[in-house]
C-alpha cells in the first residue's frame, strides 16, 4: 500500500507471521524503465535476495500502461532479484488515472491484456507474474472481461479488490462479484477487500469460494491479524488473542520509529518519522480504544522525542498484552547524529 507498507513496515508484519508474501508500493512506470536505483530504494529487499529479513517473499508492483515499459522495468527487477512482479491496474488516485495509470486501464481490457502479456513474455517463466484489479472503473460488470483478458494474457493469477474505482473505499466490498469472477477463469483468484476480522475471511472464503486472501488496511490497523488468519487454521477458531492490547501495539510502534530511524538503508528524517508513526497509530485508532486516546494525545506533536515520550508514558489499565520487544532507548532514537 502506497505510502504505508514500505519496507520497514513489511519487515515488521512479516515477522510476525501469517503472510506468503506481501507486495511492495507501487512503482510508476512511464516513458522510461525504472532504473536500478529507484528499485533498490523502494525495494530494498532486492539487495537480501527479494525477501523480507523474516523470509517472506516480496513482489515487485508496477504501475504503467506503456507494454514495452513496463516490461522492461520488469526484467530489470528481476535482474536484480525480484521474485515475482505484480501489476497494478486498481489504484484510483485521480493524478495516477489522468495519466492513464491504475484503474484506467480497466476501461481497456485490451490494453490492460496488451501489458500484462508483454511482462509475461519478457520475464523468465518461472517468476510470477500476477495482476491487481478492481471490479471496474465505474461498472462492477466489467470485471468478467477483464479476468477474462488478464488470464489470456498470461497471469498467474488475479488479486480482485471488489469495488469499482468509482465506490473507492466505500462499504461493503462485493465479495459475490469475486466469486462470480473466479468462476469464468482457470487461474487462481486472490480476493481482497474489507477483510478486518477472522470472521470476516470466514465469510469472504464461503462468499467467494476463493482459497488465497490479500489484506491490506486489516493488517495494519491490527497487528496481530494476520498470523490468526494463516490457513490451514479455522480463522473462526482462533479467539480474540489477535485484537493486541496497549502494550503490544505501543511495542511495535517504537520498534517501528526505531528501524525506520536507525536502519542505515533508511534513516528516515525525524519529520517524515513523526508523520509515519501518527499515520500507523490513527490507522490502530479506528479500531482500539486506547490507540484512539493514545493519537489523541500526540496528534498535535511537532517532535519526534515528545511523541516518544508520551506514548512510553502513556499506560492503560487492564489491556492484555501479546508480544513486545526490546527497543533501543529513546535518545538513540532521537539522537543528535540523525537526520
Ligand atoms: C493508503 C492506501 C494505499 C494503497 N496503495 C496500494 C498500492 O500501492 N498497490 C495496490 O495494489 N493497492 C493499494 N491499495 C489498495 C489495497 O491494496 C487494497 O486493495 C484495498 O485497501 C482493499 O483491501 P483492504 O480492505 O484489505 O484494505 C492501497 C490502499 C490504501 C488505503
Amino acid at each position: 500500500m502506497e505510502g504505508v507498507s514500505d519496507a520497514v513496515v513489511r519487515g515488521l508484519l512479516g515477522e510476525l507471521g501469517g503472510m506468503d508474501f506481501c507486495v511492495s508500493e507501487f512503482l510508476r512506470v512511464t516513458h522510461h524503465p525504472l532504473s536500478v536505483s529507484t528499485l533498490r530504494k523502494h525495494v530494498p529487499e532486492l539487495e537480501t535476495g527479494g525477501r523480507t529479513r523474516s523470509g517472506v517473499p516480496v513482489q515487485v508492483q508496477l504501475l504503467g500502461s506503456h507494454p514495452e515499459m513496463m516490461a522492461l522495468s520488469a526484467v530489470q527487477a528481476v535482474a536484480l532479484g525480484a521474485l515475482a512482479i505484480d501489476l497494478n491496474f486498481g489504484c484510483p488516485a485521480r493524478r495516477v488515472n489522468g495519466h492513464d495509470g491504475g484503474a484506467a486501464l480497466l476501461k481497456c481490457p485490451d490494453r490492460l491484456e496488451r501489458v500484462v502479456a508483454a511482462v509475461r513474455r519478457a520475464v523468465p517463466g518461472g517468476i510470477p507474474v500476477s495482476t491487481k484489479i478492481r471490479l471496474g472503473f465505474e461498472d462492477p460488470d466489467d470485471v468478467f472481461e477483464v479476468v477474462v483478458a488478464a488470464e489470456a494474457a498470461g497471469t498467474d493469477w488475479i488479486t480482485i479488490h471488489g469495488r469499482t474505482k468509482k465506490q473507492m473505499y466505500r462499504p461493503p466490498a462485493d465479495w459475490a462479484r469475486i466469486g462470480s469472477a473466479a468462476n469464468r477463469v482457470k487461474i487462481p483468484i486472490v480476493a481482497n477487500g474489507d477483510i478486518f476480522a477472522p470472521s470476516d475471511l470466514v465469510r469472504c472464503r464461503a462468499i467467494t469460494g476463493c482459497s488465497a486472501f490479500m489484506v491490506g488496511r486489516g493488517a495494519f490497523r491490527h497487528p496481530g491479524l494476520l498470523p490468526r488468519l494463516h490457513l490451514p487454521h479455522e480463522p473462526a477458531a482462533s479467539g480474540a488473542g489477535w485484537r493486541w492490547g496497549w502494550p503490544a501495539r505501543r511495542s511495535l510502534l517504537l520498534r517501528f520509529v526505531s528501524e525506520t530511524r536507525l536502519d542505515p538503508r533508511f534513516r528516515t528524517p525525524e519529520r517524515a518519522a513523526l508523520a509515519r508513526l501518527k499515520q500507523w497509530l490513527r490507522a490502530m485508532a479506528e479500531v482500539h480504544g486506547p490507540s484512539r486516546a493514545a493519537f489523541d494525545v500526540i496528534k498535535r506533536i511537532q517532535r519526534l522525542d515528545e511523541a516518544v515520550d508520551a506514548l512510553v508514558n502513556f499506560s492503560c489499565a487492564h489491556e492484555p498484552t501479546g508480544p513486545t520487544w526490546d527497543v533501543p532507548a529513546r535518545d538513540a532514537l532521537i539522537g543528535s547524529s540523525l537526520p
